[in-house]
């Protein structure tokens, strides 16, 4: 049996490779050891940190009593420590070089300059930097940190007044943030799954924020999201850029405005979409990301995935939740659709700032092939979550 390290992930994350002919090494935090990861392996090794230095660390530990074949990570902080470690011992995984470019936003600026994924924008390291940028991008500009997920640290200046405010929030000491001209349209993200080089587009995934701030509040994957025209454009579209920052194996979860039939990238991040959007893939397509990943590298030659689900829905939808709700009144509420997942937490101490996806306290995942009773559940969830 062939030996593979996974470097941390969501618990439920480990559900997804049951049954692959793999001895599955997991290095993980202690606080995110779960039943799914349990049921997967007792080979957990637990580490503070995915940090390069604790991963090779930890690696080289392992490597004294076995050999390691794969390295794999499906979770945004452990993704490039596995793609070093990839490099580090020549052992198959995630390409350094493509990941790189996924995690720094400036790298994947500058590589992507010159082509049509173009997008302008600077580094800044002082509040004059950050006016300068504003001064030639007078109609709106972003500030994010360079390395930032989650939408923390991630600022739209569109007026003199947002200007100063953003001013005001930064440690004057040492910035060091990106300045991307703000990229109007509406938004989306593209889920791909690449397979030995071959690229294949999955689904559109349509995304709704939260109140005013830019965290992430519900996901949709239906056929109405795009018409079919646009849906093949963005497809061929994102193939490109696969192909432009040489991902070759593994999903991908790309952001893209849309305005007037143009579409402007976001980022690209090399790892499946967060927040059940695997699981809206799963069930709008029967594609299980997670697990073709590693399938192609096991000995199940035929995908045991993709025509074997029981039921392909065509509308999935999550809805995360930022103040607590009745769970029973949810029930009540989704009866004609079908309740996938539902989880309910405890509200958060008030914040006194934006909130960012990590606050969020509760969701429901919910699918349909009924568009009027699909579309019926998510006003509901949209009239519980404004009134809330
Ligand atoms: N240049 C831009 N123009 C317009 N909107 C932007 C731009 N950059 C970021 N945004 C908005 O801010 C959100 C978060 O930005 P970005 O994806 O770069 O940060 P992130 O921290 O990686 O977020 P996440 O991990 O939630 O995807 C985007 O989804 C988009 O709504
Ligand atoms: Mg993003």
């Amino acid at each position: 049996m062939k030996n593979i390290v996974l470097i941390g992930g969501h618990d439920e994350t480990f559900m997804h490779f049951e049954g692959l002919d793999f001895n599955f090494i997991v290095l993980q935090l202690p606080e995110s050891q779960g039943k799914n990861l349990a049921a997967l392996t007792n080979k957990i090794h637990l580490v503070n940190d995915f940090s390069e230095i604790t991963i090779i660390e930890e690696i080289d530990k392992i490597l004294k009593t076995q050999s390691i074949d794969y390295i794999f990570s499906f979770t945004e902080d452990g993704l490039l420590s596995a793609a070093r470690a990839s490099q580090h011992y020549a052992i198959p995984g995630i390409d350094y070089e493509t990941c790189e470019i996924c995690i720094c936003k400036p790298l994947m600026r500058s590589r992507l300059e010159h082509t049509e994924f173009a997008v302008a924008s600077k580094i800044c390291k002082t509040r004059r930097d950050v006016e300068a940028f504003f001064n030639c991008y007078p109609n709106g500009m972003v500030l994010k940190d360079p390395t930032g997920s989650g939408s923390e640290n991630v600022f739209i200046i569109k007026d003199s007044a947002s200007l100063l405010d953003t001013l005001e929030r930064l440690n004057h000491e040492n910035i060091v943030m990106l300045a991307e001209e703000f990229l109007n349209g509406r938004e989306v993200s593209v889920e791909t799954l690449t397979i030995d080089s071959q690229h294949r587009v999955l689904a559109i995934t349509n995304k709704q924020l939260y109140k005013t701030s830019l965290a992430e509040e519900q996901h949709i994957i239906s056929p109405d999201n795009l018409d079919s025209d646009t849906f093949s454009e963005l497809s061929r579209y994102c193939e490109r850029l696969l192909t432009a920052i040489n991902h070759t194996h593994g999903p991908c979860h790309i952001e893209v405005t849309i305005a007037d039939g143009k579409f402007h990238l976001i980022e690209v991040n090399n790892r499946v979409g967060g927040d059940y959007i695997g699981l809206l893939v799963e069930l709008t397509t029967g594609v299980d990301l997670f697990r073709e990943t590693l399938r192609f590298h096991s000995h199940e030659a035929e995908s045991d995935t993709t025509n074997t689900q029981l039921t392909h829905y065509k509308f999935a939808g999550s809805h995360l939740f930022y103040e607590p709700l009745n769970p029973d009144m949810i029930r009540d509420y989704m009866q004609e659709v079908d309740i996938i997942r539902l989880v309910m937490g405890e509200a958060n101490p008030p914040l006194g700032r934006p909130h960012i996806n990590d606050d969020k306290i509760g969701l429901v995942v919910i699918a349909s092939n009924d568009r009027k009773k699909f579309y019926t559940a998510i006003d509901h969830l949209n009239r519980l979550s404004s009134a809330s």
